[in-house]
């Protein structure tokens, strides 16, 4: 549905966009994740045809965007970041007029207006002037006017954005059912609605992407994923990480806490260290350590995204830049697997 290609954006000195290059099937449900000024908004642009790119390519569905422009707007739904709405107009009105825009006539015409409205909950609200809207339903508006003729892919910019729980609850249900057969950009900052939504990520900064994959990749470069964390009691904890250290020399261990009497350890067990569960166990029964707690964890979304982002904040980490290089651009190609 969508290739887009090395898309660069200048405004004067500030670089927004630097070779971003996105792939999208039909099926996928993209979020565009990034601090602000990472330039989601400016890629987003420059994919709908709304801001010519200084360099790259843009295909919908095949059809290039510079080359037959309406061709591929035909296939596209566009919610901006701020809603550019006719605010002296009826919403009925508004709707009508956007698929009069659109080419849609008559019965055709009736019925995907009345689709719109039912599918944005705006049937109270009709016949009330765009300007009088409370903000929640003037997005809504906004939506109804993307997915009007619709189209195959969807590009939205913050959708949830200033929506109250239950609206923000039912435009990610919107967006979810719709992704099963339509390819859609939903850029974020709501990190919950990437799990909610999402089945691909990809994350900004710079004007570059420098992660792309699944929540569970992202989720996984973490370096607490799937870490073991675990509390012994004994009466001297400080043997207890020798000991760990010489019964399973592949795995790593790291201290989190280390008290008179307990010990809290961070275990990464190396796929080589067969049957750990099992050893670890009987190993803290000869040795009589009490487990007091253990648990898997899988890393946390925001922790990553922190990371990633402000990547001098923690050096144990991959570097942002190594995983765009090895991860992000589908038109690297190589041996990724050893990442
Ligand atoms: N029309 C413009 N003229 C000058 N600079 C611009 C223009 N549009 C965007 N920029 C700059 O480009 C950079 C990227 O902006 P962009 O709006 O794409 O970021 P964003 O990732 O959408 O951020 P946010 O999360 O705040 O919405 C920013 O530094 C911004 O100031
Ligand atoms: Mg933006």
């Amino acid at each position: 549905m969508l290739k887009a290609r090395h898309l660069v954006k200048e405004f004067g000195t500030i670089k927004a966009v630097m070779g971003v290059s996105l792939d999208l099937e039909k099926g996928d449900v993209l979020g565009l994740l990034g601090p602000n000024g990472a330039g989601k908004s400016t890629t987003m642009k420059m994919i709908t045809g709304y801001l010519e790119a200084d360099s790259g390519e843009v295909e919908i569905n095949g059809i290039n965007i510079e080359e037959d422009p309406i061709g591929a707007k035909r296939n596209l739904g566009y919610l901006p970041e701020t809603a550019p709405l006719y605010d002296e107009m009826r919403v009925i009105d508004f709707l009508n007029f956007i698929a009069e825009v659109r080419g849609l006539k008559g019965h055709q015409k009736r019925k995907h207006v009345n689709r719109a409205i039912e599918m944005c909950f705006l049937n109270q609200v009709t016949r009330q002037s765009i300007y009088t809207l409370s903000k929640g339903y003037r997005h809504r508006t906004c939506f109804a006017q993307a997915i009007l003729h619709d189209p195959a892919m969807l590009i939205l910019d913050e959708p949830t954005d200033g929506l109250d729980p239950n609206q923000k609850h039912e435009m990610r249900n919107m967006i979810k059912e719709m992704g099963r057969e339509k390819a859609i950009i939903v850029s974020t900052h709501i990190l919950e609605e990437v799990d909610a939504v999402c089945s691909r990520v990809a994350l900004m900064n710079y004007g570059q992407v420098i992660f792309n994959g699944t929540p569970e990749d992202l989720r996984a470069v973490s370096p607490d994923h799937k870490a073991l964390f675990v509390q012994l009691t004994a009466q001297n904890p400080h043997e207890i990480l020798l000991s760990l250290k010489e019964n399973f020399p592949k795995a790593k261990f790291l201290v989190d806490e280390l008290e008179s009497n307990y010990i809290r350890v961070k275990v990464h067990h190396h796929k080589k260290e067969l049957n750990f569960n099992d050893r670890f166990f009987s190993l803290c029964k000869d040795k009589q350590w009490r487990i007091d707690n253990l648990e898997t964890k899988e890393g946390r979304l925001d922790e990553v995204f922190r990371t990633l982002t402000m990547p001098n904040s923690r050096t144990d980490w991959p570097t942002a830049s190594l995983i765009w290089n090895k991860r992000n651009d589908p038109t690297v190609t190589g041996d990724l697997g050893k990442l």
